[in-house]
């Protein structure tokens, strides 16, 4: 268990943006941050962080909470893994309440699968350093391929004795269980056909150069390992297979080394391996992923997307697979990047590329020959196709296929004209091509809408019922207040009755100084108002407890105590009232009071409505009882109490009146 202590440190010195910055590219927005969601494939942000209050929103997806929510949600950690990521981010000693070899086993799975990767990782570069055989094989391969022993180091790389076992063996002495080391697929388990019963162990990466694959936030997820003799038989390279903590689909290799750069330089690199990778850093390209040989799937792209707009995919010298690779570009499209493509001189790749040039020379010809993708794919396939009139109408097609996936549609038009000119034919032609694909997916996409529709059509149900219940919109009004302002404390106006020379009753009004939490829970007390939502009574049971008790409270990891529903009830409220500056208001000239001045009047407005509505709901049952005709009608007591409810209404006017003239 890691200890209270280390956990209040951890969050007391966590910045979440900072945290959040090293997944998602942030702009500052008033006094939030504001970025794309990296839950979902928007192209407006609507995914806000509040560095003061230590908490995010995301708008497109509903999610939201503090720094380890964030990291829980983005990362799939669990909390433990929350914690210690941020403790190692910023250097914090993690203090372990007692931790036995039993804690060891019991540690979560997918926590020990994570261990034992990091682990192998180690082990795989000791292997490489230290031993002889490591040296003399391993080791001088990757100085052969020209990498420093610096960019050795940084990538992690290493090597696996050529030994049926030995990675296994060292792993299971060290206390680490079969049962994960086989679930990584670190070690391969198959039954002895000898003698049935018993297992027999072997490492999968039996004598090859070992590429450790990391996560976004840097974890060993999962490794490549490259055979070394040119054995034609064995496939040049081994992977981890899929487990619970190495999704392929899911997983850029080189991003955690990459991420920062390819914000800053607001592009990414993307090519096919490991080792192009390797060489572009070890040149000084630092924005530079590797798609690990297959097509980009929509999660990888996403993973870019949140860093970056732009990509610039590389390809190998051979225009074999060219062709076949540009399919797979139209889904970068779809997500509303912008695609260019560069090749290299036959027979190179971006590795062979950039181990036999200069950073100078490769930034120049990456700039000279990177093209777009369309003007790219419209040239290439006409040049193919310029003397077979079938060819060229299956061109056409395919082109304009491209880019109908182009979401933006002044885009759209502009590549149309100019491909009209690059392929000479006419516009006409290829706008009504592009109906036609349009058409087609319009047919699904209104079937799917109809579907939408009858969901939706199921929450706007929901959202009506809610809007009646209009005591919930008074309750959501305070918990925001407090929220926002609990801890303050400002000048309200407060009233009592005194009686008067004339032995009258005079109502007085006072100006006093008050915590805004305070002056909220006075009121409410006064009249017995509880809150009639039960999610909403038990956060502002917690809410107000904490702010009239305490000085000053750390937000974040306040919030981090409650339990999940609360939290979320807290943090959704929280930041809808920050959701007006998402919107361009400022462009359209509308611009947005500041709310910090009226709380005040909004104190004492909503307090004013939830009394007003109270009474209202009094006044409208004994209506009820009246109506139902028992030929008795109403009785002194019912009478009384109408002209006294009736009474507090006008009072309750006045002294909302009182209240606006006074501060207004
Ligand atoms: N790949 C793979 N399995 C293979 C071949 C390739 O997983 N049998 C993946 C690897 O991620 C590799 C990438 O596809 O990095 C690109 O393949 P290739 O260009 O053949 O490998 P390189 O990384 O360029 O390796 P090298 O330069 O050592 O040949
Ligand atoms: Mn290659």
């Amino acid at each position: 268990m890691i200890s209270k202590a280390t956990i209040d440190k951890v969050y007391e010195t966590a910045r979440l943006e900072e945290v959040i910055g090293d997944f998602v590219q942030l702009k500052k927005s008033g006094s939030n941050f504001k970025g794309l969601s990296p839950f979902s494939d928007e192209r407006t942000p609507s995914f806000m962080v509040s560095p003061v209050k230590q908490i995010w929103k995301d708008f497109s997806s509903g999610k939201g909470g503090n720094v380890v929510a964030f990291l829980m949600e983005h990362e799939h950690f669990t909390y433990p893994e929350a914690i210690k990521y941020l403790a190692k981010k910023y250097n914090i000693e993690i203090e372990e309440t007692e931790r036995s070899d039993e804690q060891k086993l019991e540690a979560d799975e997918r926590e020990s699968m994570y261990l034992v990767s990091e682990y192998a990782q180690k082990y795989f570069s000791e292997m490489l350093w230290e031993t002889t055989l490591g040296k003399a094989i391993g080791l001088s391969y990757f100085k052969e391929r020209g990498f420093t022993d610096e960019i050795i180091k940084k990538f992690g790389l290493g090597y696996c004795l050529d030994q049926w076992d030995g990675f296994t063996k060292a792993a299971l002495d060290k206390g680490y269980q079969l049962d994960f080391l086989e679930k990584t697929g670190l070690t391969i388990v198959k039954e002895d056909t000898a003698q049935p019963g018993n297992k027999r162990m072997f490492d999968r990466f039996k004598g090859r150069v070992m590429f450790p694959i990391h996560s976004m936030s840097g974890r060993v997820l999962g490794f490549g390992g490259r055979i070394l003799a040119n054995d034609k038989k064995a496939a040049k390279y081994q992977n981890s297979p899929e487990s619970d903590i190495y999704h392929k689909s899911k997983v850029l290799y080189g991003i955690y080394f990459a991420k920062q750069a390819i914000a800053k330089e607001d592009n990414c690199y993307l090519v096919e391996g490991y080792t192009d990778v390797i060489q572009l850093h070890q040149r000084g390209i630092l924005n530079v992923v590797a798609s690990s040989g297959t097509a980009l799937s929509p999660e990888q792209i996403r993973l870019i997307n949140r860093l970056t707009k732009n990509i610039t995919v590389l390809f190998d010298g051979d225009a074999a697979g060219l062709r076949a690779s540009l399919r797979g570009i139209d889904l970068i499209l779809e997500q509303g990047m912008n695609v260019k493509v560069c090749t290299f001189p036959e027979g190179e790749d971006p590795d062979s590329f950039a181990k036999n040039n200069e950073l100078e020379e490769i930034i120049i010809y990456l700039e000279q020959n990177a093209k777009d993708f369309i003007q790219f794919k419209a040239s290439l396939l006409m040049s193919e196709a310029a003397n077979d009139p079938i060819k060229r109408a299956d061109t056409v097609r395919d082109i304009v296929n491209s880019i109908s996936k182009i979401p933006d549609h002044i885009q759209k038009e502009i590549y149309i004209q100019e491909c009209a000119q690059i392929m000479n034919i006419s516009e006409a032609v290829l706008f009504s091509t592009l109906a036609q694909i349009g058409k087609k997916e319009q047919v699904e996409a209104t079937k799917k809408a109809q579907q939408d529709q009858k969901a939706f059509e199921v929450v706007r149900h929901d959202n009506l019922a809610e809007k009646v219940d209009i005591q919930q919109v008074h309750e959501r009004e305070i918990l925001k207040i407090l929220l926002q302002y609990g801890m303050k404390t400002d000048n309200f106006l407060e009233f009592y009755y005194e009686t008067n020379d004339q032995g009258e009753l005079e109502m007085v009004k006072n100006e006093v100084c008050r915590k805004v939490a305070e002056k909220i829970y006075l009121e409410l007390q006064e009249d017995e108002i509880e809150f009639a939502d039960p999610k909403f009574r038990e956060a502002y049971n917690i809410l107000i407890e904490s702010l009239i008790n305490n000085e000053n409270i750390d937000f974040s990891s306040w919030i981090g105590n409650l339990p999940k529903e609360i939290s979320e009830t807290v943090v959704d409220l929280d930041m809808n009232e920050n959701k007006y500056e998402l919107d361009d208001w400022e462009r359209r000239n509308i611009f947005v009071k500041s709310k910090a001045s009226e709380v005040v009047l909004r104190v004492s407005q909503t307090i004013t409505s939830i009394r007003l509505k109270l009474i209202n709901d009094l006044i409208g049952g004994i209506a009820d009882t009246l109506q139902k005709d028992d030929g008795v009608g109403p009785t002194q007591e019912q009478w009384d109490d109408l002209k006294n409810y009736n009474e507090l209404k006008k009072n309750l006017a006045e002294r909302n009146g009182l209240v606006i003239k006074h501060f207004g």
